[in-house]
C-alpha cells in the first residue's frame, strides 16, 4: 500500500502468541523497557502491538472504549510512553462485529475508529476477519473501507490484514494494506506431524505449513506490501492452545470431540528446538516476512538473544528491493527437508539460505548455475527496471568478488563480477 510506511517488512512485537488475552498497560510498558534495554528496538524491532482484548465497549457516541482496569491511564498515555522511547504503538481490532474473542469489532464504526486511533498515535493497525460468516462483501472490500478510514485521517498507519488467506489476498493485498496473512495461525510446531500428534484445532498450523503455502506467493511481495505468514514463535517454550477439537489430547480430562476446549485445560503444549527457532527465523527473513515477535521481551534466553538479534539476517529480511525469497532446490536424496533457497537483494546481490531439514549433517552443493545464476539471469532482467545493478560497483559485486568489473551490457549482468572467484573455489560452480 502506497501510505509511506512499511516500505522493508514491519518489525516489531505483539502481545498474541505469549499472553492472548492476559494484557495490561504496566505488562506493555514493561516489554517496551525491555525491548530498548535488550537492544531489540535498535535491531529495528519498533512497533508494539496489542493484540486483541483490549476493547471493552463502545459509549453513547459510538467510540470504542478500552478496559478501564487494563489500561487504567488510557490508550494516549501508553502510546506517548511508547514515542517517547522511540517506538511505535499498534492496536487490533476485527473487520467483523466482533474480535475473534468476543469484543466489540469495527463493523459499521471504520471511519469512527480510525480517526480514535490517530488521536491516540497509533502507528499500527492488525485487522482480524472474525464474526464474517453472513457477510456478503468480498474481503477486498471489507479491507478496502479500512484502508481509506485510515488513510482519511492524515496519520501513516501501516495496515496490516488478518484473513489468513481468505479470499486471495495476494492478488489484490498490495491495493489494500502494508501485509496480509497467508494463513491460519502458526502454532510452535515444525511440521504437520506435530500439530497431528497434538491434536490442535485446525485453524493452527506448524512452521512449515505455513512456509509452503508463503513460498508460492513469492511474486506478490513488494515494499510496502508484504505477504505475511504470521507472528514468530521464537522463544516460546511451548503455546496454550484452544479451540474446538477433532480428536481429544490424551492429556485433557473430560475433553470431547466436537467440544471447545479452553486454554487452561489444554495447557501448554509444542514448543520448537533451538535449531528449529534459527531455522524459522532465518525462513522468515528470506521470506521478507514482518518479524513480529510473540515472546516476552523480559524474559530472554541467550539463544533467543541471539537469534532475535542476529543483525546480518536481519538485513535479509529489511533489504530496500523488497523481494521476497523462494526455494530454488530441493535435494531429493534425503528424508526431511534438504532445500535452497535464494533471495535477490538490492544492488544485484542475493542471499542464499541452505536449510538442512534432516536428522542428520548432510553434504548440499550450491550451484551456480542451477541455484543462482539461471535464476540470477530472470531476475535481472526484471530488476533492470528497478534500478540499474552496476550504479555502485563495489556494492554490486558479492564481497568474496571485490573489485570485479560490473558490465552492465554483458547480458548477464553479474557476470563480471562472477569472473573472480575468490580462492576458496575453484569455478564458479563449486
Ligand atoms: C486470530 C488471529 C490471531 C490473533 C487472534 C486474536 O486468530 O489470526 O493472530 O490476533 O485472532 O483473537
Amino acid at each position: 500500500l502506497d501510505n509511506g510506511v512499511g516500505q522493508t517488512p514491519a518489525m516489531g512485537w505483539n502481545s498474541w502468541n505469549r499472553f492472548r488475552c492476559d494484557i495490561h498497560e504496566k505488562m506493555i510498558r514493561e516489554v517496551a523497557d525491555a525491548m530498548v534495554s535488550s537492544g531489540l528496538r535498535d535491531a529495528g524491532y519498533k512497533y508494539v502491538n496489542i493484540d486483541d482484548c483490549w476493547m471493552h465497549k463502545r459509549n453513547s457516541k459510538g467510540e470504542i472504549v478500552p478496559f478501564v482496569n487494563k489500561f487504567p491511564s488510557g490508550m494516549k498515555a501508553l502510546g506517548d510512553y511508547l514515542h517517547a522511547r522511540g517506538l511505535k504503538f499498534g492496536v487490533y481490532s476485527d473487520t467483523g462485529n466482533t474480535t475473534c474473542e468476543g469484543y466489540p469489532g469495527s463493523w459499521g464504526h471504520e471511519k469512527q475508529d480510525a480517526l480514535t486511533y490517530a488521536s491516540w498515535g497509533v502507528d499500527y493497525l492488525k485487522f482480524d476477519y472474525c464474526a464474517m460468516d453472513r457477510v456478503r462483501e468480498t474481503p477486498k472490500t471489507v479491507y478496502s473501507r479500512m484502508r481509506d478510514a485510515l488513510n482519511a485521517t492524515g496519520r501513516p498507519i501501516l495496515y496490516s490484514l488478518c484473513n489468513w488467506g481468505t479470499g486471495q489476498p495476494h492478488l489484490w493485498g498490495a491495493e489494500v494494506g502494508n501485509s496480509w496473512r497467508t494463513g491460519r495461525d502458526v502454532f510452535a510446531s515444525w511440521e504437520r506431524s506435530d500439530v497431528k500428534a497434538l491434536h490442535l484445532p485446525n485453524f493452527l498450523q506448524s512452521v512449515l505449513e505455513a512456509v509452503d503455502v508463503q513460498e508460492s506467493y513469492h511474486p506478490y511481495a513488494q515494499p510496502g506490501a508484504f505477504n505475511d505468514a504470521d507472528m514468530l514463535v521464537v522463544g516460546l517454550e511451548g503455546m496454550y492452545p484452544y479451540g474446538i477439537v477433532d480428536a481429544c489430547p490424551e492429556h485433557v480430562k473430560g475433553c470431547r470431540p466436537g467440544q471447545y476446549v479452553t486454554r487452561e485445560a489444554w495447557g501448554q503444549v509444542g514448543g520448537l528446538t533451538v535449531t528449529e527457532q534459527r531455522a524459522h527465523f532465518a525462513l522468515w527473513c528470506m521470506m521478507a516476512n514482518p518479524l513480529i515477535l510473540g515472546n516476552d521481551p523480559r524474559d530472554m534466553s541467550k539463544q533467543t538473544i541471539q537469534i532475535l538479534l542476529a543483525k546480518e539476517i536481519i538485513a535479509i529480511n529489511q533489504d530496500p528491493l523488497g523481494r521476497q525469497g523462494h526455494r530454488v532446490h530441493v535435494e531429493p536424496r534425503h528424508e526431511g527437508r534438504v532445500e535452497i533457497w535464494r533471495k535477490p537483494l538490492a544492488h544485484g546481490r542475493f542471499a542464499i539460505m541452505v536449510l538442512n531439514g534432516a536428522a542428520q549433517q548432510v553434504r548440499i552443493r550450491v550451484s551456480w548455475s542451477r541455484d543462482i545464476g539461471e535464476a540470477a539471469h530472470v531476475w535481472n532482467r526484471e530488476a533492470a527496471a528497478v534500478e540499474d545493478p552496476c550504479q555502485d560497483k563495489d556494492k554490486n559485486c558479492p564481497s568474496w568478488a571485490a573489485g570485479g568489473e560490473c558490465e552492465k551490457n554483458a547480458g548477464f549482468m553479474m557476470g563480471a563480477c562472477l569472473k573472480s572467484c575468490p580462492n576458496a573455489c575453484d569455478s564458479p560452480d563449486d
